[in-house]
């Protein structure tokens, strides 16, 4: 094995934002001579990007770091990254001694110093955030070969006062658009024809002298490619500009992802989100205005301290109301040091009453994407086929709406474009046969 380098081996936990960090990570280590392995055994380096957004997302990776100890030789490093590793800082170094470095998400850059100092036994934590940190000459190694995913800011200034995201990234910061730019540029070179734009509250986006609608449309008009999204918007921020641009921008899908979290203005207050109920629906009708046709998705969170009855009842109606095409449900996790912890504990929601109101919400949830998806059955779309599906030598696919498509293939269509007409579904996915380019049927959103 050579003194510096060897192999490494990323496992990744939680947002896309995370996993866009593992490939930076991984181009960090490549440029200094690692080479990287799809497993932990026998792996020289073991780095675990982590996620610190509920309690269960954080029992799940302990457990992991435990389990990973039977692949540790002597000499092998393992270093705990991302939002946890944030969080804990030395104090993970001091719960589990098999661990060598704890490493926030600003301090990548210094990876391969501080391996070659845990080779030389020293262990380390390196939390401090640093507000310059865009990492522009490193180069992503991507995991995927047919979508891109783009960080554009990092951090977050909304202090929603449930969320650990501004303790564990840190202030919001945006990208240079030219950085962007020549990042797409080089994206589109590789033959990727997909890119996703990232930041916590990525529509809030602003560098000084471009906001995130001059964003979309010089991305959007990078040669080569045909498909932008962006995620996680926040309501606050589709100024018209913004929607005008995503309007005008042909490569922008028609499918945004709009976490409402609540329902209730008065439980939206508490969370500090800024927007009532009236306001957050005002918002999906400006999109629905601008989009037609597009397709909303969004993130619930119910059992928030002092969610009534009511309250429960104004998240289920207007989740009825606005005919989401998914929702992504979550029960409260009181996250230690954030706002929400500091709110009366006769506030706090049982966990019986949050997993009963859960279910309901799933419940409901289902009941909507399955009638709509059953709609859409015969009618035609455009997909980009992205990998092997994980049943029966299918492929899966997507639409420009952001919906699943099963079709059959042979893998030599990964990464190409094909109209399919959908003649299944699971409720939450499609099965759909290939047609002809040129077909008469009506193609549909
Ligand atoms: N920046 C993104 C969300 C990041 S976290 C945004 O603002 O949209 C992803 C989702 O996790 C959130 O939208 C929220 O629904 C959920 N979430 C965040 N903190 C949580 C907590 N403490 N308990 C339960 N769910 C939480
Ligand atoms: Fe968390 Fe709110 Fe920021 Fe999203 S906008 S990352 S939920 S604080
Ligand atoms: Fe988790 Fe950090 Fe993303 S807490 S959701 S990995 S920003």
């Amino acid at each position: 094995m050579p003194s510096a380098g060897g192999t490494v081996y990323i496992e990744t936990y939680g947002c896309q934002m995370n996993v866009s960090d593992s490939e930076l990570m991984l181009g960090r280590l490549a440029a200094h001579g690692f080479t990287p392995v799809d497993g932990p055994e026998g792996a020289d380096v073991i780095l675990v990007n982590t996620c610190a957004i509920r309690d269960h997302a954080e029992q799940r990776v302990l457990g992991r770091i435990g389990e990973l100890k039977r692949h540790l030789r002597e000499d092998t490093v393992l270093g705990i990254t991302g939002c946890m590793a944030q969080r804990l800082g030395p104090v993970l170094l001091e719960r589990a001694p098999h661990v060598d470095l704890v490493i926030g998400p600003d301090g990548y850059r210094e990876l391969p110093a501080l391996i070659a100092g845990a080779r030389d036994g020293r262990r380390a934590a390196v939390v401090d955030f640093d507000l310059e940190e865009h990492y522009e000459d490193v180069p992503a190694r991507r995991f995927d070969g047919v979508r891109a995913w783009v960080p554009v800011q990092r951090g977050c200034d909304y202090k929603c006062t449930y969320c650990i995201v501004p303790a564990t990234r840190g202030a919001e910061r945006s990208r240079q658009l030219r950085d962007v730019v020549r990042e797409a540029h080089e994206i589109a070179a590789r033959g990727i024809t997909e890119i996703t734009l990232l930041g916590q509250t990525v529509n809030s986006y602003h560098d000084g002298a471009h906001d995130f609608g001059a964003l979309l449309r010089a991305v959007g008009a990078v040669p080569g490619i045909k498909r932008l999204r962006f995620t996680s918007p926040h309501p606050n921020d589709f100024s018209d500009a913004v929607l005008t641009a995503m309007a005008e921008t042909p490569a922008v899908c028609e499918h945004v992802h709009l976490p409402m979290q609540s329902g209730s203005t008065r439980t939206l207050k508490r969370m500090l989100r800024r927007y009532s109920r009236e306001e957050y629906f005002a918002c999906a009708a400006r999109i629905r205005a601008a989009i037609p046709g597009v397709a909303l998705t969004t993130d619930v969170i119910v059992g928030f301290p002092g969610e009534t009855e009511a309250d429960f009842a104004d998240t289920l109606s207007a989740v009825e109301a606005l005919g989401f095409e998914d929702a992504y449900t979550f029960k409260f996790s009181a996250r230690e040091g954030t706002p929400a912890t500091r709110l009366p504990a006769e506030l706090t929601v049982p966990d019986e009453v949050a997993s009963d109101r859960l279910e309901r919400l799933i419940a409901a949830q289902r009941g909507i994407t399955r009638a709509k998806n059953l709609s859409l059955l015969g009618t035609r779309h455009e997909v980009l086929i992205e990998k092997g599906a994980r049943r029966g030598g299918l492929l899966q696919g997507r639409t420009r709406h952001h919906r699943t498509v099963l079709v059959s293939g042979d893998a030599s269509r990964i990464g190409t474009y094909g109209t399919v007409e959908l003649t299944g579904t699971t409720g939450s996915t499609f099965t759909g046969v290939p047609v002809a380019a040129r077909a008469s049927l009506p193609m549909a959103g």
